[in-house]
């Protein structure tokens, strides 16, 4: 199944990695992206066999309507959208204001349940979780930056960054350890002590994007992460968001509707009326009320 080459050595012993942890390919493509930083490119090597890349899916979604209330009132926000990620893949989601962005985002990191259809986080099926489960599958495996930050006004950005790993019992040594780092690597390491109030707004999303990776998760939901910031600063955080990606080896789910985030994405799906467009489509913005 491996074929010889510069990487023979490193696809065998990667692949007895996967095949040790072959009951959870998200550990194994974790355990790969760390010991050998494959995926530090954009292109996986040549001799990468493709059968186990092609089972790497970190997220399925598949078929997934959701509609708010009921009724005549009720809005069909999504009516029917399906999509996979990769790791090491960033996918933007586009579309005009209210066509169910944010939405489907939600459904995708777990932080709320869709009318019909499923969603697979890391080979997990969202619908057989109890809401208990959600909430610990969405604290150590998912990480989120939103448009407005949402970092604690009376924390500082270290302990903003360190709470995800306090959530999940990290040793307190440990987590000041790791949100330094993170820190340092969104370039914010002498912000650490601030508040939010006394910085910049791309320090802040600067110190979300450190606070969504510190505890290593294997999906990122970005919801307009640029959305707040001047074109500078929005250029900086895309950069950024792009860089790791590749570095960490994360799937990385981006909702915007800025062009320039858009052709920076390895693939994107462009969405209307909670569906994904087809590049034939007529564009008629705005979410549909359903029929019955
Ligand atoms: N909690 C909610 N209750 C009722 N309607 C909602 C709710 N959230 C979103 N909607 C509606 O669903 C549609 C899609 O919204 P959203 O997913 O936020 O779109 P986008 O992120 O693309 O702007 C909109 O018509 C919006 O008003
Ligand atoms: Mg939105």
């Amino acid at each position: 199944m491996l074929r010889s080459g510069p990487l023979g050595e490193l696809s065998t012993r990667a692949a007895r990695l996967v095949e040790q942890h072959a009951f959870d390919p998200l550990v194994s493509i974790r355990s790969l992206t760390v010991r050998f930083g494959l995926f530090s490119g954009t292109k996986l090597p040549g001799s990468w066999p493709r059968c186990i890349v092609l089972s790497m899916h970190v997220l399925e979604a598949v078929d997934l309507h959701k509609t708010y209330g009921d009724g005549a009132g009720g809005v069909q926000a999504l009516a029917g959208v399906s999509l996979t990620l990769s790791a090491g893949e960033l996918v933007a989601v586009v579309g005009p204001s209210g066509c169910g962005k944010s939405t489907l985002l939600h459904l995708c990191g777990a932080m709320d349940r869709p009318t019909s259809g499923r969603v697979h986080v890391g080979g997990v099926t969202l619908a057989d979780l109890d809401d208990e489960a959600l909430t610990q599958l969405r604290r150590e495996r998912v990480g989120f930056v939103f448009q407005f930050f949402n970092l604690l006004p009376t924390l500082t950005l270290q302990e903003n960054i360190e709470l995800p790993l306090l959530l999940a019992g990290v040793e307190a040594t440990e987590s000041e350890r790791r949100a330094r780092a993170s820190a340092e690597r969104v370039g914010i390491e002498h912000r650490r002590d601030h508040h939010p109030g006394a910085v910049s707004g791309g320090e802040l999303q600067r110190a979300a994007v450190a606070r969504a990776l510190v505890h290593e998760p294997a999906l990122v939901i970005a919801d307009e992460p640029t959305g707040n910031l001047d074109s500078e600063n929005g250029r900086l955080v895309l950069t950024l968001l792009t860089e790791l990606t590749r570095q960490t080896g994360v799937a990385m789910l981006l909702a915007t509707h800025d062009q320039a985030i858009a052709a920076a994405a390895d693939r994107v799906v462009r969405m209307r009326d909670g569906l994904e467009a087809r590049d034939t489509d007529v564009t008629i913005f705005g979410a549909v009320a359903p029929s019955s």
